[in-house]
C-alpha cells in the first residue's frame, strides 16, 4: 500500500465509535482528555454525530437514522495542506504564506436548536466554528461555518464549504435539477461512482440558469417516492454554488457544499469573520415524498415570508401585452379581472423610461420613472383604478440591472460589473449593477422605496433578474480584492432585499429571474413566492412544476394560465391549480364562453386554495413515466387530486395516498363545465388507497380534478 493511502486510511478510520461517551450539553475540550467525546446533533428521526479524539481532532461518525451508528469515522471538515489529499472543505493561505491548516476542537456547545463546534489551528490564530441548527419535527439540519482571522495579516480563503458531510459506505444515487431558460428543473439521476462529481453554477448574480441549487441523494438504490433513505440538500445562496460528491477509495461518500470557490478566493482582513451561507439538509427513510413534505413545511415555516397565509389569485399582463400598453389598456383589464374573481393585478415590464422609453428590452432599464407617454397619470392612477375594482396592485422591477441605453448608464458608467479592457458583453441588452458599492445599493433601495412610498397602493413586487455575470470585475472593489466580488455581490443584494422586506412588511414579493433563475432559499427568505419558468405551455410546464415540487411548497410556486400551447383552457387551469394560481391572458380577447370557464375555474380554485397551498403534497404518478401524471394535496378535512393525461391513458385506478384509511370520503370531480365523472359519493380511504379511484380513459391534454371532502370517522 502506498504511504499516502495509508495515511488517509488512518485518518478515515481512526476512531472506534463504541467507546463514545455520553454527550454533554457543553464542553471545553482539553487536549489531555484521555477518552473520546461524542457530539450528537439530533432531530426527531435523524442524527448527525461527531467524535473528538484524544488529540482534539474532529471526526464524523454518522449521518442518517437516529437508530443506526455508522462504523466509519472520517475526519470532519478536512483541511488542505496537512495530510488530506482529497477535496478539502477548507483551504487557506495564512498571513505568512503557509498553505496548510490544521484544526483542533477547542470547545463545543449546544444552545437551543444550535450546536457550535469551535475549532482552531494550534499554530495560528485562525478559528473555524461549525454550526448546526436543527428543525426537529422536519428532520432538517441547517449547516454553516464561520471563519475568523485573528492573524497579523490578510488570509486568503481558497475553499470555504458551508457543509462537509460524510455519508458512509454504500451506493448513492444523485438527482440533480438541471435545465435552461424555459426548461427549468429537469430531473436527472445517476449512480455515484469513484472519483469526484461536481454540480455547480458560476453565474454570480443568480444561482440558477442551468441547474437549481438543490440535490437529492438516495442511499442503497435509485430514488423512490415512498421508500428508501433519502437526503435533500439545498444551499441558501443566490450566487455561484458548488456541490461536490467524492466517493473516496474506501468507498465512503464525502460531500462538500457551499459557495463556489472557483475564481472566488476570498480575502479576509485581520479581525474579520466570514460566515458562509447555510446548507440545508433534510432526511427521510420513507422516500422522496416524505422528504418533500418535510422540506415544504420547513420552507413555509422557516424560509419564505408569511408561509401560512394563502396567496392572492393574480392577473399579470406580460404575455398578453408585453411592452405594448398604456393606461387605458391596463385599466381595461381590471374590469375583466374583477368579473373573473381575481384578487390582484401585476403590471409587468415596460412601465418606465422617459428619455429612453422601455418599449422593448433594448433600453430604459435603470430609469425607474413612469413613461409619461404610456402612463401620463403615473402609477398612482393605476393603483386607484385597481382599488375601485377591488383589486390589489403589483409592479415589476428589475432593480439590479441597467441597459447601456439609459440615463442611469449615462450618469454612472462606473456602477457596472465589467472587466477593464474588455468589450462589454450584454445579455438581453443589459448589464449588472455593482452591488458591492454602497452607493449603488442605496440607489437600488431608493428606486423601490421611492416608488412604494409615492404609491401606497402597491402591495406586490415582482423582482426580476434577467442576466448573469459573465465578466466578473468590480470598479468599486480594490484591484487586489476582485475575487471577493462573487460573495460581496450577493451580500449586497441581500442587504437591499432585507431592507425592502423590513421597510415594507406588507408588500409581497415574487422572485423571478428570466423564469426560475433565482429559486434558492437565500433569496426566498425575503420573498413570498417564485416564478418557476417563462414556459407557460401547460404540457411542458407540468414537468417544470413536477421538478419544483421536490423542494418548493405549492404556496411558493406561481403558475399562470396563459394561451401558450395547444391545450384547452380547462387543462391549463388544472395544471396551474397545483400551485399558486394566476392568469396572464388578455381577458378582453377571451370569448364569452372562455371567460365563463375562467370565472368558474377561479371560483373552484378558491375553494381548494388552502388544501393546495397549505396541504401536504403526495406525488402519485410521474409525468416522466407518462402518459398520466398525478399529484394530490391532503389536509385534515379533505384532499384534492390532480390527474393529467399527456397521451392516451386507458382507464385505470389512481391509487391515492395520505388520506385516512378508516375514514370515508365524498369524492366529487370539480372544475368541469358540464357533469363531472360519476363517482360513488362515499368511498373509504382504504379502498381509495389500496384499490384506487376509478378514472376513465383520458386523451392527450385531458385532465380531471377531484375534491375529497371531510373525512368522517367510521372506526378502525
Ligand atoms: C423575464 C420574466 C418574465 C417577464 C420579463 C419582462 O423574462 O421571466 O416573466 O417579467 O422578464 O421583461
Amino acid at each position: 500500500m502506498r504511504r499516502d493511502v495509508q495515511v488517509y486510511i488512518g485518518r478515515l478510520r481512526a476512531m472506534n465509535p463504541s467507546s463514545e461517551q455520553e454527550p454533554v450539553a457543553s464542553a471545553i475540550y482539553s487536549q489531555d482528555a484521555s477518552s473520546k467525546v461524542s457530539i450528537q446533533i439530533t432531530t426527531h428521526n435523524a442524527a448527525l454525530r461527531f467524535t473528538i479524539d484524544e488529540h482534539g481532532k474532529l471526526f464524523q461518525s454518522g449521518f442518517g437514522s437516529k437508530g443506526i451508528h455508522l462504523t466509519d469515522c472520517s475526519e470532519a471538515f478536512p483541511t488542505w495542506g496537512n495530510g488530506w489529499v482529497f477535496e478539502p472543505a477548507l483551504s487557506v493561505i495564512h498571513a505568512d504564506g503557509n498553505t496548510s491548516t490544521d484544526l483542533r476542537v477547542s470547545r463545543w456547545s449546544k444552545t437551543g436548536q444550535i450546536t457550535k463546534i469551535e475549532l482552531k489551528d494550534p499554530e495560528y490564530p485562525f478559528f473555524v466554528d461549525l454550526l448546526f441548527r436543527t428543525i426537529e419535527a422536519e428532520d432538517v439540519i441547517e449547516v454553516w461555518t464561520v471563519l475568523r482571522n485573528e492573524e497579523d495579516g490578510e488570509v486568503k480563503l481558497e475553499a470555504y464549504a458551508s457543509s462537509a458531510l460524510h455519508f458512509g459506505d454504500g451506493d448513492f444515487w444523485l438527482t440533480q435539477f438541471h435545465g435552461q431558460f424555459t426548461d427549468e428543473a429537469k430531473m436527472a439521476e445517476e449512480k455515484l461512482g469513484y472519483g469526484l462529481k461536481v454540480l455547480d453554477s458560476k453565474l454570480g448574480v443568480r444561482a440558477h440558469q442551468f441547474r437549481a441549487p438543490w440535490l437529492l441523494l438516495s442511499k442503497g438504490g435509485p430514488l423512490q417516492e415512498d421508500e428508501g433513505e433519502v437526503f435533500g440538500g439545498s444551499l441558501a445562496w443566490s450566487g455561484s454554488f458548488r456541490f461536490a460528491f467524492e466517493v473516496l477509495p474506501n468507498g465512503e461518500l464525502q460531500t462538500l457544499c457551499g459557495v463556489n470557490p472557483f475564481a472566488s478566493a476570498y480575502k479576509l482582513a485581520p479581525g474579520e469573520a466570514f460566515e458562509t451561507p447555510k446548507m440545508i439538509w433534510a432526511w427521510s427513510d420513507r422516500g422522496a415524498g416524505d422528504l418533500s413534505r418535510k422540506l415544504h413545511r420547513y420552507i413555509r415555516r422557516e424560509v419564505i415570508r408569511d408561509g401560512d397565509e394563502p396567496r392572492a389569485v393574480l392577473l399579470n399582463n406580460w404575455e398578453s401585452t408585453y411592452f405594448d400598453f398604456d393606461e387605458g389598456k391596463i385599466v381595461s383589464l381590471f374590469e375583466g379581472a374583477r368579473e373573473i374573481g381575481l384578487d390582484l393585478f401585476l403590471l409587468d415590464d415596460g412601465w418606465f423610461g422617459q428619455k429612453y422609453p422601455r418599449n422593448d428590452d433594448t433600453q430604459g432599464l435603470g430609469d425607474w420613472t413612469p413613461d409619461p407617454r404610456k402612463l401620463p397619470n403615473g402609477i398612482g392612477a393605476l393603483t386607484r383604478a385597481a382599488k375601485e375594482k377591488g383589486l390589489r396592485f403589483g409592479l415589476w422591477f428589475e432593480p439590479e440591472m441597467v441597459n447601456p441605453r439609459s440615463e442611469l448608464f449615462e450618469k454612472h458608467p462606473e456602477w457596472l460589473i465589467r472587466q477593464p479592457k474588455r468589450q462589454i458583453e450584454l445579455q438581453r441588452n443589459q448589464m449588472v449593477l455593482d452591488l458591492t458599492n454602497p452607493e449603488v445599493r442605496e440607489f437600488v433601495f431608493d428606486v423601490i422605496e421611492g416608488t412604494l412610498s409615492r404609491n401606497p397602493g402597491i402591495s406586490y413586487i415582482k423582482w426580476d433578474c434577467n442576466r448573469y455575470i459573465t465578466q466578473p470585475g468590480s470598479p468599486y472593489l480594490h484591484r487586489d480584492m476582485q475575487e471577493n466580488l462573487q460573495v460581496d455581490y450577493v451580500r449586497g443584494l441581500y442587504a437591499v432585499m432585507e431592507k425592502v422586506a423590513t421597510s415594507y412588511p406588507d408588500v409581497q414579493i415574487m422572485m423571478c429571474s428570466g423564469g426560475g433563475g433565482r429559486v434558492d432559499l437565500g433569496a426566498m427568505r425575503f420573498a413570498h413566492e417564485l416564478w418557476p419558468s417563462d414556459m407557460t405551455d401547460p404540457v411542458r410546464r407540468l414537468f417544470i412544476q413536477w421538478g419544483f415540487s421536490y423542494f418548493m411548497p405549492a404556496i411558493a410556486v406561481a403558475n399562470h394560465v396563459t394561451l401558450s400551447g395547444e391545450s384547452s383552457l380547462k387543462f391549463a387551469f388544472d395544471v396551474a391549480f397545483s400551485g399558486r394560481l394566476g392568469m396572464d391572458v388578455d381577458l378582453d380577447k377571451l370569448s364569452k364562453a372562455d371567460r365563463e370557464v375562467a370565472r368558474s375555474a377561479v371560483a373552484v380554485y378558491k375553494e381548494i386554495r388552502e388544501l393546495v397551498q397549505l396541504g401536504d403534497l403526495y406525488r402519485l404518478e410521474s409525468p416522466y413515466a407518462g402518459p398520466r401524471s398525478s399529484l394530490m394535496y391532503v389536509k385534515e378535512n379533505g384532499a384534492v387530486v390532480f390527474l393529467y393525461s399527456l397521451g392516451d391513458s386507458p382507464p385505470a385506478c389512481l391509487r391515492l395516498k395520505g388520506i385516512v384509511p378508516s375514514c370515508s370520503y365524498s369524492v366529487r370531480e370539480i372544475n368541469v363545465a358540464t357533469e363531472g365523472l360519476d363517482l360513488n359519493s362515499n368511498l373509504s380511504g382504504r379502498a381509495l388507497i389500496e384499490g384506487g379511484l376509478p378514472v376513465p380513459a383520458l386523451g392527450p391534454c385531458e385532465s380531471a380534478v377531484f375534491h375529497l371532502e371531510r373525512p368522517v370517522e367510521t372506526g378502525p
